[in-house]
C-alpha cells in the first residue's frame, strides 16, 4: 500500500517507495487474489453484461459465507452483539449507487429492526454538524473501498471518535485498513464502470443484515431468520429467471421503442425511490440520456408539468398493496395527459398493466426482497438503451471506476 505523500519508482522486479522529502519509507506489501489481474468477459460483448448474468451467482456466494460465520460476524464488524438490542440510528454514507443501496436499505432497518434509518451523502457528510450520539451505528458503502469522498467522511467519523464499519467488495481496500469493522460483499471484480452485481450484492447484504440485527434484537425468531435468509437466494434466482424470461422483449421490442429518447423520468415510492433513482443513474452514466428520478408522490407537486410525448416514465411498482393503489393513481395521471409509461410490475397488478404502454412483469414475492429481483432487468434495459445508442458502455465517457479524488 503506498501511504499518502509517497511516491514510488516501479521497476521489473522490485518497487522503491520515497517520501516527498526524499526519504525511503519501508513498503508494506500485501498478496492480492490473482483472479483480480485475469479477467475474461466470457463470451458476453461487454464486461457490464457479464456482470448482470453474474449476480444470482455472487448474491448466493455472500449469503451463504454471512450464515457461515456465526459469532464472528461480531467481531469482523466490531461491534459487541449486546449493542445491537440497543442501537437506535443507523446512519449510512456513500456515492452514487452504494448511496442508492444505503437508501433502500434504510426500509429494511426501519421496518424489520424498528431502527431509525437515514443516509448520508459522502460528498456532503463533513459539511454538516455532526451530532455524536453512542447508540449510532455508521455504516460506509462502498463497492471500491477507495472512493474519496467516502474515505474521507470515515476519516472525519474517526476524528469524531465515532465507530464507522464499511460494507466494500475489496478486502485489502483503504477504508477496511481504516475502519472499526467491516462486512464484505463476494461480488468479485467489477470492471464496467457502471455498478450491477455490486449493486445488487449490497442490498442483499444489507437485507441479511437486517435480518441478523431483527433476530438478535428479538424481532425475528430462528426459524424465520433461516426463511428470510432462504428468501434472499429465492430473490436472487428470481432475479436470473426474469433475465431469461424478458431479454427477448428488452431486445426486440422495448429497447428499439425506447432508445430514440433523450430523456426520461423515473417514479417510484417507497423503497422503489432509491431504485428509481438507481435506474435514472444507469440510464445517464451508460446512455447519456437526461434521466431524472422522483418519488411518485411528489408528481403533482411540479414534475407532472414535464410529461409529454417526447419523455417516456419508466415506472416502478410495489409489492405492497398500499403502494400499488397509489403508483396505479399517478400511472392514471400521467395517462391523462398522454405520457408514455413503461411499467415494471408484479404478477396480478392488472390494473396497472392494463393501463400503461409497456410492461415487464415480476413474480409477486415478498416486499423487501422484489427490489432484488428487479433488479438485473432494470439493469439489461438500461445496457440494452446505451447499446442501441452506441455509447461505449464498459468505459462511459467522462467516468472512472474508482473516484479517488474528491
Ligand atoms: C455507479 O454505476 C457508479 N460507478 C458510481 O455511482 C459509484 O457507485 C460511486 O462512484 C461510488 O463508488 P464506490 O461504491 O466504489 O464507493
Amino acid at each position: 500500500f503506498m501511504p499518502d505523500q509517497t511516491f514510488a519508482p516501479v521497476f521489473k522486479d522490485h518497487v522503491e517507495l520515497f517520501d516527498f522529502a526524499g526519504a525511503v519509507v519501508e513498503p508494506v506489501i500485501k498478496e492480492i487474489d490473482a483472479q483480480w489481474l485475469a479477467l475474461e468477459k466470457d463470451g458476453h460483448e461487454h464486461f457490464m453484461l457479464k456482470e448482470i448474468y453474474e449476480q444470482r451467482a455472487v448474491i448466493h456466494k455472500s449469503i451463504r459465507l454471512y450464515r457461515s460465520m456465526g459469532t464472528a460476524l461480531w467481531q469482523q464488524l466490531g461491534i459487541d452483539p449486546e449493542e445491537i438490542k440497543t442501537l437506535k440510528k443507523i446512519i449510512f454514507v456513500a456515492c452514487g449507487t452504494s448511496a442508492h443501496a444505503g437508501s433502500i436499505a434504510e426500509f429494511f432497518f426501519e421496518e424489520l429492526c424498528g431502527m431509525r434509518a437515514e443516509t448520508k451523502l459522502a460528498s456532503e457528510f463533513r459539511y454538516r454538524p455532526l451530532f455524536s450520539d453512542s447508540d449510532v451505528l455508521y455504516v460506509a458503502i462502498s463497492q471500491s473501498g477507495e472512493t474519496a469522498d467516502t474515505l474521507e467522511a470515515i476519516r472525519f467519523l474517526k476524528e469524531h471518535n465515532q465507530r464507522v464499519v464499511v460494507l466494500t467488495n475489496v478486502a485489502s481496500s483503504t477504508m477496511v485498513r481504516e475502519s472499526d469493522g467491516f462486512l464484505l460483499t463476494h461480488a468479485g471484480p467489477e470492471v464496467a464502470v457502471a455498478s450491477t452485481k455490486a449493486f445488487s450484492t449490497q442490498v442483499a447484504a444489507l437485507l441479511w443484515l437486517a435480518y441478523r440485527f431483527a433476530f438478535e434484537r428479538g424481532l425475528l425468531s430462528y426459524a424465520d431468520f433461516e426463511i428470510a435468509q432462504d428468501d434472499i437466494l429465492v430473490a436472487a434466482e428470481m432475479l436470473e429467471t426474469a433475465l431469461e424470461d424478458t431479454k427477448h422483449t428488452i431486445i426486440e421490442e422495448l429497447a428499439p421503442k425506447y432508445a430514440q429518447y433523450e430523456k426520461a423520468i423515473f417514479l417510484g415510492r417507497h423503497s422503489g425511490i432509491p431504485f428509481a433513482q438507481e435506474a435514472a443513474l444507469k440510464l445517464k452514466e451508460i446512455a447519456y440520456v437526461f434521466a431524472q428520478a422522483f418519488p411518485a408522490g411528489e408528481l403533482k407537486h411540479g414534475p407532472l408539468a414535464l410529461i409529454d410525448q417526447q419523455t417516456p416514465v419508466f415506472l416502478f411498482s410495489h409489492p405492497d398493496p398500499v403502494m400499488y393503489q397509489k403508483l396505479l393513481a399517478s400511472a392514471q395521471e400521467i395517462k391523462a395527459r398522454k405520457g408514455k409509461i413503461l411499467a415494471f410490475l408484479f404478477e396480478g397488478q392488472d390494473e396497472l398493466s392494463a393501463l400503461v404502454d409497456d410492461r415487464l412483469v415480476f413474480p409477486l414475492g415478498s416486499v423487501h426482497s422484489s427490489i432484488i429481483v428487479m433488479t438485473g432487468v432494470m439493469q439489461l434495459l438500461m445496457y440494452t438503451l446505451a447499446r442501441l445508442r452506441g455509447c461505449e458502455i464498459d468505459k462511459p465517457r467522462n467516468l472512472a471506476k474508482s473516484v479517488t479524488v474528491e
